[in-house]
Order: C-alpha cells, then structure tokens, then sequence
C-alpha cells in the first residue's frame, strides 16, 4: 500500500484546480454559478474516481514515480515499454515549472528519438516540431479542439492537438 502524503492540503490543491477552466490561472479565475443545476468540476472529478470505468483502471497502477523525464526514461526504457509525454507547451513554459527552459524542448526531442520503447508525444504544433520530427518517419495523428472561451479571438476559436508517435 502506498503511504500517503499531506492529503488535507492535496485536497484543497485539487478542489482549486478543478474550479478553473483551461487557459485560466485561478488568480484571473472568475466565479461561475453553477445555478444548483450543474455539478462542479470538483464534483464531476470525485464522480470519475467512484467509476468502475476509471477505478479499475486505477486500481492496476502498482508504482507512480516523481522524476523528470530524463531520469524517467532513463530509468524504464526498455522494448516493452510505452511512453506517453505531455511536456509544457512550446513558448509557454514559465506557465508550469522553472525546470523546463525554452532548450528542454529540444532535449526531449533528442531523448524520445534515441530510445528503444515507444512512445506517444502530445504538443499544439509549432514549426520546430516538423523538423524535429519529420512526418515522413513519425506517424503524426491530428485532431482539431474547440478552444475555451478564454482564448477566443477572431479566427482562434480552432485549435490543432497532435500527437507524434514512433510506430
Ligand atoms: C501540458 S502539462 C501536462 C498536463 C498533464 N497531461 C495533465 O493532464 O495534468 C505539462 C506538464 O509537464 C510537467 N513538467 C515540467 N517539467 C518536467 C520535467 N522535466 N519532466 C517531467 N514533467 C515535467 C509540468 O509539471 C506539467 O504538469
């Protein structure tokens, strides 16, 4: 069994969290009323962690490391694994952690391309990217999303998710 942390500040990290929508930090966060109609993104995420569906899954996870994701593939590559990556955004780093620079973008790149398991990795496209994976030897898949609200300008409502993998 795994020995847990400090669970009350967890929880209140995590009510935080699921009050804001994407693209919101919670200090330009404004309330929303929910009109007792409907339920809170806090209450939609304990509704997920009630759920068969999720909690079986849930209920496999053996091990959960907190490692960069050098160390992290360091650690596990091998043929049989599967690695999913979901770095911080290109241009938008400062927006997560001080340890991910501008040049880890290029790092991880070199990393992912020099293992032996494979991977999946999710970015918004930039003009790097191609170069660095170049579509005739990554399968890349692209699927378009509704923006939120927040970041609706003219001829942005669209955005383009893509994820590159090497199989
Ligand atoms: C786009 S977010 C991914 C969000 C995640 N998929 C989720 O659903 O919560 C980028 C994540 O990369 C993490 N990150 C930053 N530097 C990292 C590093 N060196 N190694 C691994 N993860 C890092 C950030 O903390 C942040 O959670």
């Amino acid at each position: 069994m795994p020995r847990l942390g400090d669970v009350e500040t967890a929880s209140k990290y995590m009510y935080i969290e699921t009050q804001t929508f994407s693209g919101l930090t919670i200090e330009k966060a404004k309330f929303v009323d929910l009109k007792g109609i409907y339920k809170s993104k806090y209450e939609q995420f304990i509704d997920k962690l009630e759920n068969p569906k999720y909690t079986n899954k849930i209920d496999n996870i053996t091990n959960i490391d907190n490692l960069s994701y050098a160390d992290c593939i360091k650690k596990y590559d091998s043929k049989y694994t599967f690695f999913y990556c979901d770095p911080p955004y290109f241009n938008m780093e400062d927006y997560y952690t001080k340890e991910f620079g501008h040049d880890e973008h290029l790092k991880l790149s070199e990393t992912l391309k020099s293992i032996k398991g494979k991977f999946a990795l999710s970015y918004y496209d930039f003009p790097l990217l191609s170069k660095w994976f170049p579509k005739s030897k990554y399968n890349w898949q692209e699927k378009a999303f509704n923006r939120q609200n927040s970041s609706k300008k003219v001829g942005t409502a669209k955005g383009k998710e893509i994820l590159i993998l090497n199989y």
